[in-house]
């Protein structure tokens, strides 16, 4: 990708100069470069980069594309295991990189387990269903368990000291403390090798500060902002990015489920994978994926253990 690095808001020739001569020479490039290598080879002010940054991103998911550059970055896309083979082929491997992921389902649904085990299996190499990368947690319920983390990770063979210290936890405590977090990332990720952004849940504070018809534009305007962020993150950094949802009881529904995803056509259409979960008998859980553009919705089963995620036997 040739490009005049000059076209970004912020950069004049003299510090394009700088950039080209330390190398950076794609928009690309500068839109995935951790800012304190970016400052350290340029002397190039840390705002400025900053706001250079911003204004790369904003280019690159604006700009466009030949298909064969569409196709190579697609290659580059990983999947992680979620412990379950049955659940994995429904998503049709693992959870996709390069892509939001949606898991909607009432209390106890299993949600939150998922988002825990997947910061344990990304963390695996590539070639045991991992992503080989750290994970970011976004916690804003103030379910994230540790102790579950060694749990998981030591039942399965894993050294959970090392595991939990590759996972970065934040409670976020509002919506726009979840926003400021999520901006945050974009700095995180590609300086501490994140493969995996976990926000559980993305719509909980939203739904709870934003009460009333009258609120409900302004709601769904962030939260679309937000998403297509996560988007561009998910692209930029070729990273998973897993997002819970509640059902909300929808009693003028006659027809079909009456308790559809929170968050209504917004959330439906940023997130490239739905995964609605319910539970099943004891520990087992049902999830069945939806509104996908090329996977089937035929329901699978898993069970919820000690070792976190795995599949029903008797399947
Ligand atoms: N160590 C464990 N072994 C077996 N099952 C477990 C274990 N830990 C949790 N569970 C199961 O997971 C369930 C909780 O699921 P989870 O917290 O993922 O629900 P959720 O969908 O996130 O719900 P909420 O909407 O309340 O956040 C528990 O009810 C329990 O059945
Ligand atoms: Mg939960």
């Amino acid at each position: 990708m040739s490009e005049d690095l000059e076209s970004l808001d912020g950069i004049g020739s003299s510090i394009a100069s700088k950039l080209r001569a330390a190398g950076y020479t794609t928009i690309e490039a500068l839109a995935v470069t951790p800012p304190g290598e970016i400052m350290e080879k340029t002397n190039i002010g840390f705002n400025t980069i900053l706001k250079i940054q911003k204004a790369a991103r904003d280019m690159i998911s604006a700009d466009f594309k030949t298909a064969k550059e569409f196709y190579e970055k697609r290659k580059n896309m990983r999947r992680c295991t979620t412990g379950s083979k049955r659940l994995d082929e429904a998503l049709g491997g693992g959870v996709e990189t390069q892509a939001l992921t949606e898991f909607i389902g009432e209390y106890g649904s299993g949600k939150t387990q998922l988002c825990l085990m997947l910061s344990v299996t990304a963390q695996l190499p590539f070639g045991e269903g991992g992503l080989n990368g750290n994970v970011a947690f976004i916690d804003t319920e103030g379910t994230f368990m540790p102790e579950r983390i060694y749990q998981i990770s030591s039942s399965r063979g894993m050294d959970p000291e090392a595991v939990a210290n590759n996972i970065l936890v934040a409670r976020a405590y509002n919506s726009s403390h979840q926003c400021l977090l999520i901006d945050r990332l974009f700095t995180l990720v590609p300086e501490n090798n994140i493969k995996l952004v976990v926000i559980d849940s993305m719509i909980s504070h939203f739904r709870g500060e934003y009460v009333g018809r009258e609120n409900l534009a302004e709601r769904q305007q962030k939260l679309n902002q937000y998403l297509h962020k996560l988007i561009r993150l998910s692209e930029a950094y070729n990273i998973a990015v897993v997002l819970t949802n509640q059902v909300q009881a929808n009693p003028t529904a006659f027809f079909g489920d009456p308790n559809a995803p929170a968050g209504g056509n917004v959330m439906a259409h940023a997130c490239t994978h739905r995964v609605f979960l319910r539970k099943g008998s004891k520990n087992v859980r049902v999830a069945r994926v939806i509104d996908s553009p090329y996977l089937p919705e035929i329901p699978v089963r898993f069970k919820i253990t000690e070792k976190g995620i795995e599949d029903v036997e008797e399947d």
